[in-house]
C-alpha cells in the first residue's frame, strides 16, 4: 500500500511537471486578468468576513497547489489594488507550473507573493502560518488522504480565517471513471505522451453507449489541450465527492461548510416548481437541501465553497443590512440591468444548460444603482422608501442575484 502510494505521488509530481494545468501563458497577462472562485476578494470578504475585512491592514493567504496562478494571480492583484499589506505565498509540487505563476506574477509587477515548491501536506512544518485565508483549488481529491491535507491546511488557518476550496463532484463526472479504469489497464509503462495518444485513439473509438459520450456537460477532453486531456483521462489519483460525503470529510476535520458557489444551483427549488415536491424540503436542513439539489440536478461537476474551522465563531456570511455596499461582480451592470429589464424571465446557462429564473419586481432599478459606492441605506433613500419596504421590494433580487454569485456585500 505505501509503495503504491509513494508510487502515485511519484505520478502526479510528474504529471503537473510535464503538463502544468490549466496551461497559461503569461504574456497574457498584459491584456487580461482571469477571476473566478474561488478566492475573488470581494466574494471570499462577503461568505468569509462578513463583507468587514479591511484590507489595508495585513492580510496573509495561501495558495495551496496554485498550479498555473490563476488564484494566486488574481488574489495578488485584488490585493495590492486595495493597498500594500496583502501577500499571497503560492505552493505546490511542480516546479513547471511555478514557473508559470512566477512569470505571471512578473508580468503583472507583482510584488506581493512569495513562491515554494512543495507538498501541502509538509505545511505543518514549514513555518509559513498563519493564514487567514486559503485557496485550495482542485487539489485534495488528488491525494492519497484528502483528510490529511484538509488537516494540513487547517493547521495553518488562523482561528477566524477561512478557506476557499474546490474538490470534484462526482455526478458531473459521469463517464470519467470508467475510461479512466480502461486507460490504466492498457497504459502499462507508456510515457505521459504516449499516454495521451492512447488516451485520444481510445476517445475515438468509444461506443455509443459509453457514458462520457453521453455526457454533454465534459468537455475538457475535446479542448484540444493535452494537459487537460491528460488532467480528465489519465490522472494517475483522483477521486469525487458527493455533497454528503464532502459535509462528512468536513465533519471528520472539524470544518464548517459556510456556503456553496453558486448557491442556487445548490438550492432544491431552482429546479423543483411542485408544491408536492417542495414540501418535504422546507423541513430540511442545509446539507440536505444542497445534496437533494445534487442529486436533482445532476451535472455539478465541481464543489467551489468556503468553509470554517468549527471553533470559529465570527460572523461570516454578510448580510443585507443597511450599512452594506452592495457590489456587482461584473462591474458594469448595463448587460445585467438590460437582461432584467427586458423579461420577465431571467435565462442562465449552468455548463450550458440553461435555467429560467423570474425577475423579481424592480430587480433593474435596483442594479442600475449598485455603483459599488452607495450603501443601502444610501440606495434605500434615493427611492425615498423606509427600510422595511425597501428590504421588502428588494430583498428578492438580492438573493436571487447572490444565488448567481453576481452579487456581494461589504461594508466599505
Ligand atoms: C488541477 S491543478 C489545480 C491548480 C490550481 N489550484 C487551479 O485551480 O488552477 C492541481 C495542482 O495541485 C498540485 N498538487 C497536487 N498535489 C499536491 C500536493 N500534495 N501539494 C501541493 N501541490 C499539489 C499539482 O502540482 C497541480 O499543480
Amino acid at each position: 500500500m505505501a509503495k503504491g502510494r509513494g508510487r502515485r505521488d511519484k505520478a502526479v509530481r510528474r504529471q503537473y511537471e510535464e503538463y502544468p494545468y490549466p496551461p497559461r501563458d503569461p504574456a497574457d497577462e498584459h491584456s487580461r486578468l482571469i477571476e473566478g472562485s474561488p478566492s475573488h476578494l470581494d466574494e471570499l470578504n462577503h461568505y468569509l468576513f462578513s463583507g468587514n475585512r479591511d484590507f489595508s491592514k495585513p492580510f496573509r493567504a495561501l495558495v495551496a497547489g496554485g498550479g498555473t496562478g490563476d488564484a494566486a494571480i488574481m488574489l495578488a492583484q485584488h490585493l495590492s489594488d486595495r493597498s500594500d499589506q496583502g501577500t499571497v505565498t503560492y505552493l505546490d509540487l511542480s516546479s513547471a507550473s511555478r514557473t508559470i505563476a512566477e512569470g505571471r506574477a512578473k508580468a503583472r509587477g507583482l510584488t506581493n507573493m512569495e513562491f515554494h515548491t512543495g507538498s501541502l501536506l509538509d505545511l505543518p512544518d514549514m513555518g509559513y502560518a498563519p493564514f487567514d485565508y486559503i485557496d485550495c483549488c482542485g487539489v485534495l481529491h488528488h491525494l492519497e488522504e484528502p483528510e490529511r491535507g484538509l488537516q494540513a491546511l487547517d493547521s495553518c488557518l488562523a482561528e477566524n480565517g477561512g478557506l476557499g476550496l474546490m474538490v470534484y463532484a462526482t455526478l458531473g463526472r459521469t463517464g470519467v471513471y470508467p475510461v479512466q479504469n480502461a486507460l490504466k489497464l492498457m497504459i502499462g509503462e507508456k510515457t505521459q505522451s504516449e499516454q495521451v495518444k492512447m488516451a485520444k485513439e481510445l476517445i475515438n473509438s468509444l461506443p455509443e453507449s459509453n457514458w462520457l459520450n453521453k455526457n454533454k456537460y465534459l468537455s475538457d477532453h475535446k479542448l484540444g489541450e493535452d494537459a487537460a486531456l491528460f488532467d480528465l483521462l489519465l490522472h494517475p489519483r483522483d477521486r469525487s465527492y458527493l455533497v454528503p460525503e464532502l459535509l462528512s470529510m468536513l465533519l471528520d476535520c472539524q470544518i464548517e461548510l459556510v456556503g456553496f458557489i453558486e448557491p442556487i444551483r445548490y438550492r432544491p427549488e431552482t429546479y423543483l416548481k411542485n408544491d408536492l415536491l417542495l414540501k418535504p424540503v422546507k423541513g430540511m436542513d442545509e446539507g440536505d437541501k444542497a445534496a437533494l439539489a445534487e442529486n436533482i440536478c445532476g451535472s455539478l461537476k465541481t464543489h467551489t465553497f468556503y468553509a470554517k474551522k468549527s471553533s470559529n465563531t465570527a460572523k461570516t456570511v454578510a448580510k443585507f443590512n443597511p450599512e452594506m455596499i452592495p457590489i456587482l461582480k461584473d462591474k458594469n451592470p448595463d448587460l445585467l440591468v438590460k437582461a432584467l429589464s427586458a423579461q420577465s424571465k431571467l435565462n442562465v446557462g449552468f455548463d450550458g444548460e440553461s435555467h429560467s429564473f423570474n425577475v423579481p419586481e424592480g430587480a433593474a432599478e435596483f442594479v442600475a444603482v449598485i455603483d459599488g459606492q452607495r450603501s443601502l441605506s444610501e440606495i434605500q433613500s434615493h427611492f425615498s422608501l423606509n427600510w422595511q419596504n425597501f428590504r421588502n421590494r428588494y430583498a428578492a433580487t438580492y438573493t436571487l442575484l447572490n444565488g448567481l454569485n453576481l452579487l456581494w456585500l461589504r461594508s466599505s
